[in-house]
């Protein structure tokens, strides 16, 4: 079983590199689940229906947030729109499943694919250099005393390489694989660990990167000439996909190879 994980969407110029690599990398590397990062996909900040739905289309069968989930407000309605059980596009858009309890939506999925393949995602945000949220550590702990699924793919969103290595270490063996997001700077770091589960610090951002990590860089560089407020704006040069393919047994849930790609136009 081949699973792909796409890298944060950055703004327009990432959703446009992402409708031009992954339908052929889907066909070519012979992906049968794919997740993709959507946290940033609107503009940079936040997602929208309507492009979570462009997201599905182009063939992610679950999407993944972080910090930025709330960016747009009208998420929110779409994401309370369904309930636990359901398997329709908002149940799979989920964020982090440590944010506090009442948040709106869900941290993980469990679902199942044409072929009766079940797999699950979780989504964790890391607490170091973040904002509060529960502990993504324990939180994976209740999650995977619950889910049925060997296939389990977790996302965890975070700014501390320390937190998302240690985090590797604490679930190798338990899930297919660990990868992280939110730094928008992909690592070379991709690697099977002892246990059998794929790890990889960072994926990368799937967007411009002629900019500092996805916004305009003459806008970033002014806030930290002069540490005034400004508006951020979405970069639009040298787009790239960023993703890991990752290849396990799907009945064991164990990961045999992780592999990284960065396509650029
Ligand atoms: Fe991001
Ligand atoms: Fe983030």
């Amino acid at each position: 079983m081949r699973i792909l994980f796409v890298g944060d969407v950055f703004g327009s110029a990432g959703r446009r590199i992402v409708r031009e690599h992954l339908p052929h990398v889907i066909a070519e590397r012979g992906a049968d689940l794919v997740i993709i990062n959507a946290e940033n996909a609107a503009g940079g900040f936040g997602v929208t229906p309507a492009i979570a739905d462009d997201l599905f289309n182009l063939g992610a069968h679950v999407l993944t947030t972080g910090n930025h989930v709330w960016d747009k407000r009208e998420i929110i309605e779409y994401m309370q729109s369904e309930g636990e059980d359901s398997h329709e596009r908002p149940r799979r858009l989920i964020r982090p499943a440590n944010f506090v309890a009442g948040t709106p939506g869900y941290g993980f999925y469990e679902g199942e694919l044409p072929d009766g393949q079940t797999y699950a995602v979780i989504n964790l945000q890391g607490r170091v250099f973040m904002g509060a949220s529960e502990d993504p550590f324990r939180t994976a702990d209740a999650l995977l005393d619950r889910l049925r699924a060997r296939v389990i793919v977790v996302d965890l969103h975070a700014e501390a390489t320390s937190e998302k290595v240690a985090m590797g270490w604490y679930l190798d063996g338990r899930v297919t694989a660990v990868v992280g997001t939110h730094t928008h700077v992909p690592t070379a770091d991709d690697r099977v660990l002892p246990g059998g589960t794929a790890y990889q610090t960072d994926v990368g951002m799937s967007g411009p990167y002629d900019s500092v990590i996805g916004v305009e860089k003459e806008l970033v560089l002014q806030r930290f000439l002069t540490g005034m407020p400004g508006k951020f704006e979405a970069a639009k040069g040298d787009p790239r996909m960023a993703a890991t393919l990752i290849e396990c047994d799907g009945r064991t849930g164990r990961a045999i190879s992780t592999q990284r790609l960065l396509l650029g136009e």
